[in-house]
């Protein structure tokens, strides 16, 4: 009786163990994972992301929103204020300070009020535009992101 009593707990207690291991295991896998998703988002970088990167990233995500629309033959709407690219906190303050910014920042805003205002006929050209000045003020002041707001480009650009 006693044996099997004993036995009974051991049992009893293997069972615990294997499933305290079975959920560390699983914390584990589910930790890296996380990881794993931090590390695959855009231009990570190790200070954490400043104020204008991820402005960039919502007006990317804008400009994605306004393509499906001019590719639906549709007026494209601005959600966002786009402005602010003269007021974000840059990851490097010298950047957003040279005189290239600021002219491409300009003409940039100027390419988002004309699609703002812009009517069935003249969609098309304005969203170019504006994805013709992202590009240009990448190619001067930030190559990196190029590629990913050329995916913005329309399929006859390309
Ligand atoms: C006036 C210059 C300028 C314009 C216009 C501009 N960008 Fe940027 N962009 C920058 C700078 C500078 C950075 C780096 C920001 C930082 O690291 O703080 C950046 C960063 C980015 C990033 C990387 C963000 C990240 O995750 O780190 C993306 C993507 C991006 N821009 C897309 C766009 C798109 C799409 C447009 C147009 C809709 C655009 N940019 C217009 C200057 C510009």
């Amino acid at each position: 009786m006693y044996f099997l009593e004993d036995f009974n707990n051991f049992a009893f207690m293997r069972t615990q163990q294997s499933l305290i291991i079975i959920f560390i295991f699983s914390w584990i896998l589910l930790a890296g994972c996380d990881e794993e998703l931090t590390r695959t988002k855009w231009y990570p970088n190790p200070n954490g992301d400043s104020e204008l990167a991820l402005l960039m990233r919502e007006m990317h995500d804008d400009v994605l929103l306004m393509k499906k629309s001019v590719e639906a033959k549709q007026v494209p709407r601005v959600r966002i204020d786009h402005t602010k690219i003269f007021t974000a906190i840059p990851t490097e303050q010298g950047k957003v300070e040279s005189q290239e910014y600021k002219d491409n920042g300009k003409l940039y805003l100027q390419a988002i009020e004309s699609i703002r205002k812009s009517n069935y006929k003249n969609a098309r050209e304005n969203y170019k535009n504006v994805v013709g000045s992202c590009i240009s003020c990448h190619r001067s002041v930030c190559p990196g992101p190029v590629d990913k707001i050329e995916n913005l480009l329309l399929e006859e650009e390309v």
